[in-house]
């Protein structure tokens, strides 16, 4: 257990108040990371008592809320974080904008085309996309490689992704907002070529589940990202993750267990491997301090240092723009799916959101 802190006091010398929307398994880890941090959230809320009560064990002196908008309105907060299920999200984060809260949303940000073009009318200066793995040391050191050209121009990327059959009581129809969106997303990153063509194929072994699925996506530069993803793995066994980028000067690729993980370059330049102990550990440390620190959006930054918080955030995360193009591909992959067909992705800048940050292909007529 860890008491609640004395207002913490970020780098750029303001006071952090944090909250915590949404308190199940992985909201109840964003307490503890917050607590580990020092960075104790000063509020939680969950409709469920005994989810309330073990946030409260985690970060005693929290106070505890029935309902975000409770919460809310008795919580004078600088930033929340959203870990409810999807349906949730783009509520939650419309009400936390509107009291001028920045808001970190758990991915996928949202879990249908119609939330998504609502998403995209808000603030992208207040809500932050949570796509974690953007901070696991061992991914951050292939995005090293790649991005000072040590593979040369990048061709293609193939990843697959496995998570234990526990993963089917979420209820999800496939593995694509759960878990294929990670590799999406490390590909917009480590690729920022956007999405053109979708197809995915997938498999069953129950009646009502694709517990297996395929998607290949063709980008605008004519790159093309070979994504596979399943729930196949025995209860308690994974995870296990590997991702390999492919470039006109050669090859690097991660792969990730709980307990370790190894990357290997193999370039014209020469070559490498890096080995990591628990490669995951700290990465949600690393997003949350990245989130938390960054200046306050209302100009409301007293220490008056405002410069450093848009790149701050930018460079370690995932922009809003990139994580609509990312949750827009997996429901084309979805559509895809279910339709038997490929699915044409090419959309309008303006529709997501309006950003310039990601490029966006010119599509041939
Ligand atoms: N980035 C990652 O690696 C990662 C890992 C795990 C989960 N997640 C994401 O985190 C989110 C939560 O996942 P989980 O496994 O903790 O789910 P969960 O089902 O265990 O918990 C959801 C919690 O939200 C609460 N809730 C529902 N509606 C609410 C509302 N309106 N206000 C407040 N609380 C509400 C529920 O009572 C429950 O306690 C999902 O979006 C999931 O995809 C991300």
């Amino acid at each position: 257990m860890v008491p609640r802190a004395a207002p913490v006091v970020r780098s750029s010398g303001t006071i952090a108040a944090v909250g915590v929307i949404g308190l199940g398994r992985f909201g109840l880890e964003h307490v503890r990371t917050l607590a580990g941090l020092r960075v104790v959230p000063v509020a939680v809320a969950d409709p469920d008592p005994a989810r309330r009560a073990a946030a409260a064990a985690v970060a005693t002196g929290t106070r505890t809320y029935a309902s975000a908008e409770q919460m809310l309105a008795a919580e004078q907060l600088h930033a929340v974080t959203v870990a409810t299920q999807a349906s949730e999200h783009l509520r939650l984060a419309r009400l936390a904008v509107r009291a001028g809260v920045r808001v970190l949303v758990e991915k996928p940000i949202v879990a249908s085309a119609d939330d998504l073009a609502q998403l995209a009318e808000l603030d992208p200066g207040l809500v932050v996309p949570g796509h974690l793995l953007r901070f696991c040391h061992a991914y951050r050191w292939l995005e090293e490689i790649v991005s000072t050209g040590r593979i040369g121009d990048l061709t293609g990327i193939v990843a697959q992704r496995s998570r234990d059959r526990t993963h089917l009581e979420y209820g999800e129809p496939d593995p694509l907002l759960l878990t294929q969106i990670h590799d999406c997303d490390l590909a917009l990153w480590l690729d920022p070529s956007m999405p053109r063509e979708v197809m995915t194929i997938g498999h069953s072994s129950s009646s009502v589940q694709f517990d297996d699925v395929y998607t290949h996506v063709l980008t605008g530069s004519g790159t093309r990202w070979s994504l596979r993803a399943d729930f196949g793995l025995p209860a308690g066994t994974g995870p296990c993750d590997l991702l390999t980028v492919y470039g006109t000067h050669g090859t690097a690729s991660v792969e990730v267990g709980r307990q370790q993980g190894i990357g290997r370059w193999l370039g014209r330049d020469g070559q490498a491997q890096r080995r990591w102990h628990a490669p995951h550990e700290q990465a949600l440390e690393a997003e949350l301090a990245s989130f938390v620190d960054a200046p306050a959006p209302s100009g409301d930054d007293t220490a008056g240092d405002g410069t450093a918080g848009d790149d701050t955030a930018k460079d370690a995360g995932a922009t809003l723009a990139e994580a609509i193009t990312v949750t827009r591909t997996m429901l084309a992959a979805r559509s895809s799916l279910s339709a038997a067909e490929t699915i044409d992705v090419a959309v309008d800048p303006a529709e997501a959101g309006g950003s310039d940050s990601v490029q966006w292909p010119t599509v041939p007529s």
